[in-house]
Order: C-alpha cells, then sequence, then structure tokens
C-alpha cells in the first residue's frame, strides 16, 4: 500500500505530481508529501490527512521546479503525522526518499547509520534509505563513474532487505530521478522529453499511455533524455516500453456521486464482458463452449485445486469452491493467503493452485504462491506446481509470477471497497468451474448450454435489479443508518454473499456485521438478536429455500427486523420478511450474481447516509502491499 509517483520532464512538477497521487489516494491516505528539486536545493512538503491538506499548503507557495517525488501513505512504521510522512530527507537534506513497502532491517541499518552521525527525524523503516544513500554518495571515489547518484542507489539497494518500491531525488544530480522496484510496483511512464513513475498506471495514464512495468530486481534511472534500466548488479538491460490501453476517463467519476456507485452501475457491462471475452458459441465450439486460454495439460489428471486469496476475492473463491466441486466435481480448498502461507496443506499430486487477487499486488497472496512454487521445485512431475492466477491486473506482480492468468474483465475500479471485481471474479470461476466440467464430461452438455444460456440473461436482470433497488435501499439506509450490528445470512452458494454483504458494511459505514451459515446462526449468533439486531437473509428457490426460510424465522422469533433479498413475487417470503430487496427468479446456481448487489447497494447507501467517505473508507487501502 501507499502510493508513490515520480516526474522529471519540462513541466513544473507539483501539479502533476498531485494529480498523480490524486488518482493513487485508493492506495492509503493518512498522509501526503511532495519533494522536488530546485535552485539547487531539495524543497520538501508534507501534510498529515488527506491529500487536500498538502495541496492547500502547496498552493501557497510558487515552485517551478520540473522534477519530483511524492507519496500517499498507509501508516505502517510510524503514527500518521507529519514528521512520519513521506518524502524522507537524509541529515543535509539533499537526498528525498519515497517508498511503497516495507524494510526489514531498518533497525540495524538505523543504529550503524545513527553511530556515523545521521540524525533521525521520524519513526520510519524508509528514513534509513536516504541515509543509506547519501552515506555512499559521500564515500564514492570522484569520478568513478557517469552517475554516482544512480550507483549510490544501487550500492545503497543492496543492503535493504523486504519488499519495496523507491523512487529517489538528490539536490546534487538536479537532472536524475532513480527509480527502484523489489517486490512492490512500479511503473515508468513514457512521454515526449519528460518521464514518470508510480505505483500504478491510473496515476501517470492521463500524460502517456506509453508505459514500462518494472521488474523486481530493477533500478531505472530517468533524464529529460530517457530511461535506462539496470540490476542490481549495475548491468544495463534493454527494454521497450508498451502501449496501455485505459483511458483517463475511466478513471472518472461520470456524474456518480462516488466512484463506488459507479463501479455498482457499471456490473452489467463486467458481465457482458466476461460473458463474451469467456464463451464461445455453442454450435462452434467442439469440446467446450468455454475459451480461457488455458493448455490442455493444465486440465490433465486433476485431482485437487487449492485457492489463496484475502478479502472480497476470498469470498470470490468460497463461490468458485461451490462452482468448482458441485460442477466439475474436483475437491477445493479455499484458504486465506496470509494463513496459508505459514501452514500449508501437505503436498498432494496433480493440484491446481489458484491465487486470485483483483490487483493482483497483495502481498500475502503474492507470498502464499511464491511459497508453494519453491516448496514443489524439483519434486516428482505430478507434483510440480500448476499456478493459475485470476486478476483484474494483468500486468501486475501476479502476472509476472504465474505462467497462466484468467483476466477479469471489470475495467479499472478506484472505490477501495470492491465491487465489480468481484462480480468479475464470480465469472471467471463460472467459465472455470464450467470448462473444467466440460472436460471432464462431468455436466452433460445440454445442462451447460443451459446454465450459460442462464448466464447471458444476468446483465439485464442486474440492470433490474439497480433500478427497483435503488430506492428501496436509500429507504432502508434511512432506518439504519444508526444500526450498531448487523447478521448476514446465506447457505450453499449465497454464503459467501452473505459475508460479502456484511464485509461491504463493515468496509465502508464501520457498523459491525457478521456474516454466518444460516444453519450456524443457532450455534452462538442468535444469542446477538433482538430487536435492535436486524438480519439480512438471502433466500433463493433452490436446494436450501426451505432451510434459509426457517433460520429466519428463529430470527424473527427473537424480534429481529428481518430483511429479504429474496424472488419479487414470492407470498411466502412477503409474509415472513419485515423488508424486501427483492431480485428475480434465477437458477439459485447463478444467484450469487445477482444477489450480492442489493447487499453492494445498501452498503452504499448506509454509509452515504452516514457522511462518511465512501471511496476512502478509515484505515482501509486497495491494495495492501505489506504482510
Ligand atoms: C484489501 C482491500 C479489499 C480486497 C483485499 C484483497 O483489503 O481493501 O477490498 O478485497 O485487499 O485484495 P486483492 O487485490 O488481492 O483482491
Amino acid at each position: 500500500m501507499c502510493g508513490i509517483v515520480g516526474y522529471i520532464g519540462t513541466q513544473a512538477a507539483t501539479e502533476i505530481l498531485l494529480a498523480g497521487l490524486e488518482k493513487l489516494e485508493y492506495r492509503g491516505y493518512d498522509s501526503a508529501g511532495i519533494a522536488t528539486v530546485w535552485e539547487g536545493e531539495v524543497n520538501c512538503v508534507r501534510a498529515k490527512g488527506k491529500l487536500h491538506n498538502l495541496r492547500s499548503k502547496l498552493e501557497q507557495l510558487e515552485n517551478p521546479a520540473q522534477i519530483g517525488i511524492g507519496h500517499t501513505r498507509w501508516a505502517t512504521h510510524g503514527k500518521p503525522e507529519e514528521y512520519n510522512a513521506h518524502p524522507h530527507l537524509d541529515t543535509a537534506m539533499r537526498v528525498a526518499v519515497v517508498q511503497n513497502g516495507i524494510i526489514e532491517n531498518y533497525r540495524e541499518l538505523r543504529e550503524e547509520l545513527k553511530q556515523k552521525g545521521h540524525e533521525f527525524r521520524s519513526e520510519t523503516d524508509t528514513e534509513v534509505i536516504p541515509h543509506l544513500i547519501a552515506e555512499f554518495l559521500k564515500n564514492l571515489p570522484a569520478s568513478s563513474s557517469s552517475s554516482p547518484f544512480l550507483d549510490a542507489v544501487r550500492q545503497a539497494v543492496n543492503y535493504l532487505k523486504g519488499a519495496f518500491a523507491i523512487a529517489v531525488i538528490c539536490a546534487d544530480y538536479p537532472d536524475e530521478l532513480i527509480v527502484v522496484r523489489q517486490q512492490a510496483p512500479l511503473v515508468i511512464g513514457f512521454g515526449q522529453g519528460e518521464f514518470f513513475c508510480a505505483s500504478d498506471t491510473p496515476a501517470i495514464v492521463a500524460y502517456t499511455r506509453a508505459v514500462l512495468p518494472l521488474e523486481n530486481g530493477e533500478i531505472a534511472r530517468l533524464t529529460p533524455l530517457g530511461v535506462e534500466i539496470y540490476n542490481f548488479a549495475g548491468d544495463r538491460l534493454k527494454k521497450q516500453p508498451r502501449m496501455l490501453n485505459l483511458s483517463p476517463t475511466m478513471v472518472e467519476k461520470q456524474g456518480f456521486k462516488h466512484f463506488m456507485l459507479k463501479e455498482i452501475y457499471e456490473q452489467p457491462g463486467v458481465v457482458r464482458a466476461s460473458l463474451e471475452a469467456y464463451f464461445t458459441n455453442i454450435e462452434e465450439s467442439s469440446e467446450s463452449p468455454i475459451n480461457l486460454g488455458l493448455p490442455r495439460e493444465f486440465y490433465a489428471d486433476l485431482a485437487q485445486i487449492q485457492i489463496v486469496a484475502c478479502g472480497t476475492s476470498w469470498h470470490a473463491a468460497l463461490v468458485g469452491k461451490y462452482l468448482l466441486e458441485q460442477l466439475a466435481g474436483i475437491s477445493t480448498q479455499v484458504h486465506y493467503a496470509s494463513e496459508y502461507r505459514y501452514a500449508p496443506s501437505p503436498l498432494t499430486p496433480n493440484t491446481l493452485i489458484i491465487g486470485v487477487t483483483q490487483s493482483g499486488e497483495t502481498a500475502d497472496t503474492l507470498a502464499a504462491l511464491a511459497m508453494e512454487k519453491e516448496r514443489r521445485q524439483g519434486q516428482e512431475p505430478q507434483y510440480q506446481a500448476r499456478l493459475l492466477g485470476i486478476t483484474n491486473r494483468p500486468e501486475s506482480s501476479l502476472g509476472l509470477m504465474v505462467p497462466h492468468i484468467i483476466n477479469t474483465l471489470a475495467g479499472i475500479e478506484i472505490g477501495v471497497a470492491a465491487t465489480k471485481t468481484f462480480i468479475a471474479q464470480l465469472m471467471a470461476f463460472y467459465a472455470l468451474a464450467l470448462d473444467l466440467a466440460a472436460h471432464r464430461q462431468t455436466v452433460p452438455l445440454e445442462k451447460l448450454v443451459e446454465i450459460i444460456n442462464g448466464l447471458r440473461q444476468i446483465p439485464k436482470e442486474i440492470e433490474a435489479t439497480l433500478e427497483a433497488q435503488e430506492s428501496l435501499t436509500e429507504h432502508l439506509a434511512h432506518d439504519f443508518a444508526e444500526t450498531k450490528d448487523f447478521i448476514f445470512l446465506g447457505r450453499g452458494i449465497n454464503f459467501p454473499i452473505a459475508l460479502e454483504g456484511a464485509l461491504k458494511l463493515k468496509e465502508i459505514s464501520y457498523i459491525h456485521a457478521e456474516g454466518y451459515p444460516a444453519g450456524e446462526m443457532k450455534h452462538g449468533p442468535i444469542a446477538l438478536l433482538d430487536a435492535k439486531v436486524p438480519v439480512v437473509a438471502i433466500a433463493i428457490p433452490g436446494s436450501v429455500y426451505e432451510k434459509v426460510i426457517s433460520n429466519a424465522q428463529e430470527a424473527k422469533a427473537r424480534d429481529s427486523r428481518l430483511i429479504g433479498v429474496t424472488p419479487v413475487n414470492d407470498g411466502e417470503a412477503a409474509e415472513i420478511f419485515n423488508d424486501l430487496l427483492p431480485v428475480s427468479s434465477v437458477d439459485e446456481l447463478l444467484s450469487p450474481i445477482l444477489t450480492v448487489v442489493p447487499l453492494q447497494l445498501l452498503a452504499y447507501h448506509i454509509a452515504a447516509r452516514r457522511g462518511l467517505d465512501v471511496d476512502q473508507p478509515r484505515n482501509l487501502a486497495k491494495s495492501v502491499t505489506v504482510e
């Protein structure tokens, strides 16, 4: 988390850096800062809180500098105070650094540097970097290289342990911006006589679409004349930028009050795009009507699937488990990546390992996959890693790590709470499970066709749900704006949707909410229920409908106000539930793509009514690049 940007060129850097940071605020927003080099000095301005605080400070200053770096922070080491905000400087204030990541050996380095006379001003791990660079600059023999600054940064990063991306400027080298990537994302943008760097592409897409994502262990030297890339040993590497398929308008609100609401409304389009990309015309297909571009050997003798993910992606994976087991008949386990990396399941043969991460940058998910890859290396062929990534950012670190990707087609998501990327992940799991079912012949072709035809109806059902529910959820939000606790119930394929509904509410409205499998309620959570605790139950006709209705009755008997996410014309439901968030009658198997929508809207409207910052909820970050 944390976002970094950098600029070198012919325009005033400050506004470009601020505009870039605005697009990266989703990565952290507890403080921000900018450093530039002008008239032989580093100018550094930092402010606690959201970016507008920094902007107002900068408005009072005239600064024509054409080189600079910026940072938006999600605190890891040290409180979110101005003195801990980046950029950090060395003692003489000649070197300025912004960092995204964690320097694990900062304590030892700090002690060593203190003994050499360096004065520290913050509690952060990052501050060791400018001091270390200054130390190397001081000790470099004169005329030792064509770029002493680059050399000093290179030597310094060889001492750093951890996962990080940094951008560095120095008052003595006003025409050089040095950037480094080591297991935290960093992309370079190529303009005409101007160059950019950022943690993520939305920060630079307004200026250029020619980008080069750095790889781990690479250092780039940006000057007004061009970009040179090196490895940590100092060898020059040949690399070319590529064109990005992302327009600046895709990262605007387009009339919606919040990005989250816009992204909820984009969901029918996401489902349509996924249908078009993953499913071929049934008549044309031979073995399988699904096209994910995965090689045949990937599926051969498949015995088991292990999925690692975090947060909302973990919920999508739980729906995936249901589909993979029920449709393709493959035993599937879903793990929190942060747990799996330290306590993996015993090695099993013929196992597909799937990492699900919308950002492709979640540190725990990447580490769990790296661990799995490593422990399978050198094993018998049947134990070798078959790795698959499901991500919305194929150009991410995940994309570099795994050989096969299912690209989810949500487009860029800015709201910190995931909505359309969740639906896109569900679509990827439907395609994967159906493809496996086709290859393994666990579902007859006619049934497959029926399911795919059902999926094709979903976009218009989401549209109808959105139209019907906007005012209903707004109305409910009015009643529940002050509620302290919520329970969400679902069963079977809709249990993960109960979890997701509760997570959305927690994340953006700060209301305590729990998602439970409806049948488990009586084993504990029922003790929480009374008239002050509303219960949202997802009740879709199918295998567990009556069971969910009975569980809902149990809640009602304890005075809870009952809200039903259930089909429009269901008489029984209308009698039991106090409030309805009606959805169309769809096949239970497909229902999660629909039932999640009213829960997203409910969370959105409650948070909006509480006057909260829906797109940037407190303490969260969209992309969690630390353990
Ligand atoms: C953060 C975000 C969540 C997200 C999770 C996993 O916690 O706030 O919205 O679900 O990371 O992110 P990923 O990019 O791996 O899907």
